[in-house]
């Protein structure tokens, strides 16, 4: 706590030291996963009170900001793109970079930014997130560049300024790090082990949301059913709150709070889905029936081999054991092809998985090459045009899937949270379903942030169309 009062005393001062200086500007580039948004809403808040406000250009920006992921190549790509880009504006405009998250956690990424992009004033990692303001005044002040990235597992820290992205739908972060160590993920090695928030901590953040009219919440983590797991298994004490002690028992007591409408949580992981779990979604009726469960490979040597922990038996018993249990579930997953070692036959486990489940979305990845993983010592990698070939193939069968499953909806009736009005046709409105489909109708702006009845009118591939009951 005192750690933040400190960063609160920086926060202070960027202040002062802006004070004759109107329009200050910050732009921010997040790229990755929905805990990277969630980080990015922080830093935003530190932004703000500091007296920066937001602009979506980088040429406007005083302060530009990436919040940085490596859990694919392309992701990396992205960023060396844009500080080419840059460069040319901080010549012109005296901008300050700044540059976080989980890329930061790599040495190699370190001495390539060194060594060819020698203009970015603040480099800071995950572990070191609560400490961007001390980075940024130093970089402000003194005009050095500052470089704050340590290796050990940061503390969890309670009480940042944040400023949310939405007014109607907000993600909580539970936990931080992960310990499973995939062989082909990264993540690990940048976030370091797991650790969970407090039971307290996580409620009353959810209560002052609800107060604020937030409808929606989501979860997040790497791993949340392992949700204080570490402590459960070390008989390390922690403090119980409103009777939480696991993730089954997180989910029955924000079930509870009044004005949430829906909760979201994102990613479990199959081995760690104990029936504590199954039945506290089936019983909590906030809890959305669309449950994210990565399978990443449907063949059991290559799930065996990506340190999963679960074969394909046992992944397709359980998705039987939910679908009996919860009524009316869907399911969404992450399946990633070409993984060291995979042959077509093996491929083809995960189309036969595919086709068993019937996933309601499918986000698919081509296997990437990590420096530091077991995955990328493997000796057979798969080459690229196989890679891309499975890739397809896949995305053919999960295309022609989900257009025979929106059939489905046409016809029914669809409890829709309305979110706004539509980015592509301002004279339709935008909501979604339990499922997380997309639905646009026509209707009054008094409706949104309401969860309303629709009747779905018809499918188009990534949304359905619907229309108020009676309307
Ligand atoms: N903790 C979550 C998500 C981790 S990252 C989970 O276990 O589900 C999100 C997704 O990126 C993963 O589920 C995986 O499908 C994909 N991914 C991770 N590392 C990858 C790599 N090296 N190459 C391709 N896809 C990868
Ligand atoms: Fe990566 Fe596996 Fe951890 Fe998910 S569970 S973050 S895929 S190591
Ligand atoms: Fe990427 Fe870091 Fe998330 S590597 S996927 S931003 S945890």
């Amino acid at each position: 706590m005192e750690k933040i009062e400190e960063q609160q005393k920086y926060i202070n001062e960027i202040k002062e030291l802006n004070k004759n200086n109107e329009n200050l500007k910050y732009c921010i580039l997040t790229m990755g996963c929905q805990l990277n948004e969630n980080d990015s809403e922080k830093l935003c808040g530190m932004l703000e009170e500091m007296g920066y406000t937001k602009t979506d250009n980088f040429e406007d920006a005083n302060i530009a900001l990436f919040n940085t992921c490596c859990v694919r190549e392309n992701a990396e790509d992205k960023l060396f793109g844009k500080l080419g880009e840059l460069k040319r504006i901080k010549e012109k405009n005296g901008t300050i970079i700044a540059i976080g998250g989980c890329m930061m956690q790599e040495q190699h990424i370190i001495d390539k930014i060194k060594h060819s992009y020698p203009f970015v004033d603040v480099i800071f990692g995950t572990h070191t997130l609560y400490r961007f303001p001390e980075d940024l005044f130093k970089a402000l002040q003194n005009k050095e560049k500052v470089k704050d990235v340590i290796d050990i597992d940061g503390e969890v820290f309670e009480g940042l300024p944040i400023k949310r992205d939405s007014k109607i739908k907000a993600s909580v972060t539970i936990m931080y790090g992960c310990n499973n160590f995939c062989t082909y993920c990264i993540v690990p090695y940048v976030r370091g082990r797991e650790r969970s928030r407090k039971p307290k901590d996580i409620i009353n953040e959810v209560k002052e949301l609800a107060k604020e009219g937030y409808k929606e919440i989501t979860l997040l983590g790497q791993n949340v059913n392992s949700y204080l797991r570490v402590e459960r298994e070390k008989n390390i004490e922690f403090e119980e709150y409103e009777g939480v002690n696991s993730f089954a028992t997180l989910l029955r007591a924000i079930n509870k709070i009044d004005g949430i409408e829906r909760i979201r949580f994102v990613s479990p992981h199959p081995k760690d889905f104990t029936d504590d779990v199954i039945v506290a979604i089936a019983d909590c009726d906030k809890v959305c029936k669309l449950i994210h469960l990565p399978l990443q490979s449907g063949n059991t040597k290559v799930l065996k081999e990506m340190n999963r922990k679960y074969t394909k038996e046992q992944y397709l018993n359980l998705v039987d054991k939910m679908k009996s249990r919860i009524p009316n579930l869907t399911l969404s997953t992450d399946i990633i092809v070409g993984f060291p070692g995979e042959t077509d036959e093996e491929f083809e486990d995960t189309l036969d998985v595919v086709r068993k489940v019937k996933f309601e979305q499918v986000y698919m990845f081509i296997y990437s090459r990590r420096v530091g993983t077991p995955g990328d010592r493997m000796p057979n990698q798969v080459p690229e045009e196989i890679k891309h070939e499975r890739f397809n193939k896949l995305k053919e069968l999960v295309e022609s899937q989900i257009e025979e499953n929106n059939q489905k909806y046409v016809g029914t009736v669809q409890k829709v949270l309305v979110e706004g009005k539509s980015k592509n046709n301002p004279n339709m409105l935008t909501g979604r379903t339990d499922s997380n489909k997309v639905v646009i109708f026509e209707g009054n702006n008094d409706l949104i942030n309401k969860i309303i009845d629709l009747k779905i009118e018809s499918e188009h591939m990534w949304y359905l169309k619907g229309c108020l009951i009676g309307g």
